[in-house]
């Protein structure tokens, strides 16, 4: 599900530009609203961005009734409720099912009969989930290909977490509604095994929907999370941090793992600082922290 374009749009743009239908977008205004981004998400947007930002605001301004961005600026400056708006506008929230492929593959290989091994709970978050094709996927592994393969399930205390900064997104998690062209790219027979037809799409089905908690969370406010974690996917959210963000989180992700935990980044994304070296590699942009000594 694409809420408001891919990553790819984020690449173009030039500063300070207009269009008969949009208003004008001045470098000023641009930084201003750059700055409550990194304020409020930790987003950093460059000027490369501004087309995109003042193609995603325009219809934030014809709401307002405005015609200049400085009005809207002063807008959000002083109302909470449209700054988080603003910002929800301007996040990407493009994904798809079993994106990035070899994190699954990995998942189902190594990480999952390790963890069906182990007697106790089983805890594994989706950070920055998106419309929840990401937590399904892994709900999906968990299931495995048909009935019968699921049933270690049943036996089994496994809670995976989805959450994210966007309320619609995480809306659409706990619906569990896809449409056709989405689901069209989950491998047989998880698509036949774990979807139901619904009018205009599918939904997930209960054994893979009762397997997700779906919450709104800001990666950069404090987290609500009691149980150390045995495998985290934080991927193609980073991207969107300037380094020191990026630092000061991976750093929370290796805290929250549990010893021998994973963590999956995305595919052009690397960790860095204190958590690149306290994680071993298990391949391209897949992390396992060291057991415990003892
Ligand atoms: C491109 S999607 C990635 C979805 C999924 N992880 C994947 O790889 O397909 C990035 C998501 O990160 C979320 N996000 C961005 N900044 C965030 C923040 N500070 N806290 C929580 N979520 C954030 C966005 O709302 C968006 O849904």
């Amino acid at each position: 599900m694409t809420a408001a374009g891919g990553a790819s749009a984020l690449a173009g743009g030039n500063a300070s530009m207009s269009t008969s239908h949009n208003a004008e977008l001045s470098p000023r205004d641009f930084a201003a609203i750059a700055a409550i981004m990194h304020e409020e998400a930790r987003i950093a947007l460059t000027e490369a961005k501004t087309t995109l930002v003042q193609s995603r605001l325009a219809r934030r301004l014809r709401e307002h009734g405005l015609n200049k961005f400085s009005d809207y600026v002063a807008l959000v400056e002083r109302d909470a409720d449209e700054r988080q708006t603003m910002v929800v506008a301007l996040t990407t929230n493009h994904t798809h099912f079993f994106r990035e492929p070899h994190h699954f593959d990995h998942f189902r290989s190594t990480v999952l009969p390790e963890l069906k091994r182990r007697d106790g709970p089983i805890r594994i978050w989706s950070a920055g989930c998106s419309s929840g094709e990401e937590v399904f996927t892994i709900a999906m592994c968990l299931l495995g290909e048909d009935r019968t393969s699921a049933s270690w399930l049943r036996h089994a205390d496994v809670r995976l977490l989805a959450t994210d900064i966007a309320p619609h997104v995480v809306e659409s998690v706990q619906r569990g509604f896809y449409a056709e062209n989405t689901v069209a790219g989950i491998p047989e027979p998880y698509r036949s095994t774990w979807l139901r037809p619904a009018p205009g799409g599918f939904v997930m089905a209960e054994e893979a929907r009762q397997l997700v908690t779906a919450r709104v969370l800001n990666l950069f406010a404090a987290w609500p999370l009691k149980a150390a974690y045995d495998v985290i996917f934080c991927r193609n959210v980073m991207i969107y941090f300037a380094d020191p963000a990026k630092r000061e989180l991976e750093q929370r992700f290796v805290n929250q793992l549990a010893p021998g935990g994973h963590l999956y980044i995305g595919h052009s994304e690397r960790l860095i600082g204190a958590a690149a070296e306290n994680m071993i590699s298990c391949g391209h942009t897949m992390y396992k922290k060291p057991e415990a000594r003892g």
